[in-house]
């Protein structure tokens, strides 16, 4: 199996593993394929995501696309986390093999849950701001 050189980089040297005690939104979610387990602590500040932490019981790939996705959404607003879907991690990774894009599905949905759980804090139905909090489906086995 080949891997592009940032997928072996973000898998050597994650980015933001670890978790937020004080977090403004915990998401925990598991992958229906695998059974791996992946974890995303938020915290926001008028509504932009000025931290965010992973934790993950799954497999390289994973790693590396959670990785890459708190990069991409660390300082962004809200709304722009949320219109990140995992094809967009991929190819910020200069892509994935066909049989591990449902490891990039993983690291979509531990955040999208992370902001569902932040909105339900609020006091907010996430629902009629996440909508469907499955993954864009990109999977291909
Ligand atoms: Fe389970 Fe990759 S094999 S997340």
């Amino acid at each position: 199996m080949i891997y592009s050189e940032k997928v072996m980089d973000h898998f050597a040297n994650p980015r933001n593993v670890g978790e937020i005690p004080d977090a403004d939104g915990v998401g925990e979610v598991g992958n229906a394929k695998c059974g791996d387990i992946m974890k995303m602590y938020i915290k926001v500040n008028d509504g932009i995501i000025t931290d965010v932490k992973f934790k993950t019981f799954g497999c390289g790939a994973a790693v590396a696309t959670s990785s890459m996705a708190t990069e991409l959404i660390k300082g962004k607003p809200i709304e722009e986390a949320l219109k990140l879907t995992n094809k967009a991690v991929v190819e910020a990774l200069d892509g994935l093999p066909a049989v591990k894009l449902h490891c990039s599905v993983l690291a979509e949905q531990a955040m999208k849950a992370a902001l569902a759980d932040y909105y339900k804090r609020q006091g907010v139905d996430p629902a009629l701001i996440i909508g469907d909090l499955g993954a864009s489906d990109v999977c291909e086995i």
